[in-house]
C-alpha cells in the first residue's frame, strides 16, 4: 500500500487531536502497519505521550526553515522487531512559524520533507497545533487526508465550519485533500448536550462521522500523562478496542 499521509486537525484546543494521533497511530502499528508520527505542535504533547524523547542535533523546526536539513526520526516504541517512529516537536517550532513567513514556498516545506520518507511507511500521521497558522497549513498541504477529532459541544460546531472553510482554501494548492472522517473523540454520552450535538453531527455530516466514537476514559488521560502507550497499561482494554475499531474504519476509507 502506498503511504497515506493523514493530518489530524481542529483549530479548537483540547479536543483530542494528540490523543487520537497517538492511539490511532499505535493501533495501526500494532496491526502490523509501518507508522510514522509527526509532531507539528510546539507544545510537544505528542512527543511527551511517548515519554522523554532524546534531544536531536537538528529539529523539525530547522528542517522547515532549511531544505538542506532533514527531519529527525526517532523510534519511540517497538514490538516483535517492528518499530514505531516519531518526528519530535521542538519549542522552536513556534519561532520557526514566524520565520517561515519570509520564506519562498512556505506552505510546502513539510510536504517536501516528508516526500523523502514516504516510501518507508504505510501511514504518516501529523499532529497539529490548535490554530490555523502556517504549521497547520503545512500539515494540510503535506497530507492527502484530514482526520477531524471533535467534542460534541455546541461551540465545536462553529469550529468545524471554520475548519471546513480552511480546507476549502487549501484545496487551491492541494486539490486532492479530503476529510477521511470526523471523530467524536471525548464523547460523554451521559450529557444531554453531547447526545444532541452528536445526533446533529451525524445528521449534518452523514457518513463522514466515524461510527466509532471515543468515550471519555481515564486510561487515555493516564497514558498521555505517563508517557506509556495505552496498550501497555493495565485495564485499558476497552479504550484499546475502541481505537482498533477506529483503525478498521480508517483502513476501510483510505
Ligand atoms: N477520550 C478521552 N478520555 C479522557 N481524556 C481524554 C480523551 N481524549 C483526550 N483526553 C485528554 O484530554 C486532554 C486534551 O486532549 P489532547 O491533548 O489529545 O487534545 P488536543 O486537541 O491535542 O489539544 P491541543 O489543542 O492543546 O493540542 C488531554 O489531557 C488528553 O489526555
Ligand atoms: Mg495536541
Amino acid at each position: 500500500m502506498p503511504s497515506r499521509i493523514i493530518s489530524v486537525a481542529n483549530q479548537k484546543g483540547g479536543v483530542g487531536k494528540t490523543a487520537t494521533t497517538t492511539n490511532l497511530g499505535t493501533s495501526l502499528f500494532d496491526m502490523g502497519h509501518r507508522v510514522l508520527l509527526v509532531d507539528m505542535d510546539p507544545q510537544g504533547n505528542l512527543s511527551s505521550s511517548f515519554g522523554s524523547v532524546s534531544p536531536t542535533s537538528t529539529t523539525i523546526a530547522d528542517a522547515l526553515l532549511d531544505r538542506q536539513v532533514s527531519v529527525p526520526v526517532q523510534t519511540v516504541y517497538s514490538r516483535d522487531g517492528a518499530v514505531l517512529d516519531l518526528v519530535p516537536a521542538a519549542v522552536s517550532l513556534a519561532t520557526a512559524e514566524a520565520a517561515l513567513l519570509n520564506k519562498l514556498g512556505r506552505e510546502f516545506r513539510l510536504r517536501e520533507q516528508l516526500a523523502s520518507l514516504a516510501d518507508r511507511y504505510d501511514f504518516i500521521f501529523i499532529d497539529t497545533p490548535p490554530s490555523l497558522g502556517l504549521l497547520t497549513i503545512n500539515s494540510l498541504v503535506a497530507a492527502q487526508l484530514v482526520l477531524v477529532p471533535t467534542e460534541a459541544r455546541y461551540f465545536s460546531l462553529q469550529g468545524l465550519h471554520m475548519l471546513q472553510e480552511s480546507i476549502d482554501e487549501i484545496l487551491y494548492i492541494n486539490p486532492h485533500l479530503r476529510i477521511v472522517g470526523i471523530l467524536l473523540s471525548k464523547f460523554d454520552r451521559r450529557l444531554r448536550e453531547e447526545q444532541t450535538v452528536a445526533a446533529y453531527l451525524r445528521e449534518h455530516w452523514g457518513d463522514l462521522v466515524f461510527s466509532t466514537s471515543v468515550g471519555t476514559n481515564s486510561k487515555i488521560l493516564e497514558a498521555a500523562s505517563s508517557g506509556v502507550p495505552l496498550i501497555e497499561l493495565n485495564g485499558s482494554q476497552r479504550a484499546v478496542e475502541t481505537y482498533r475499531s477506529l483503525a478498521r474504519e480508517v483502513l476501510g476509507r483510505v
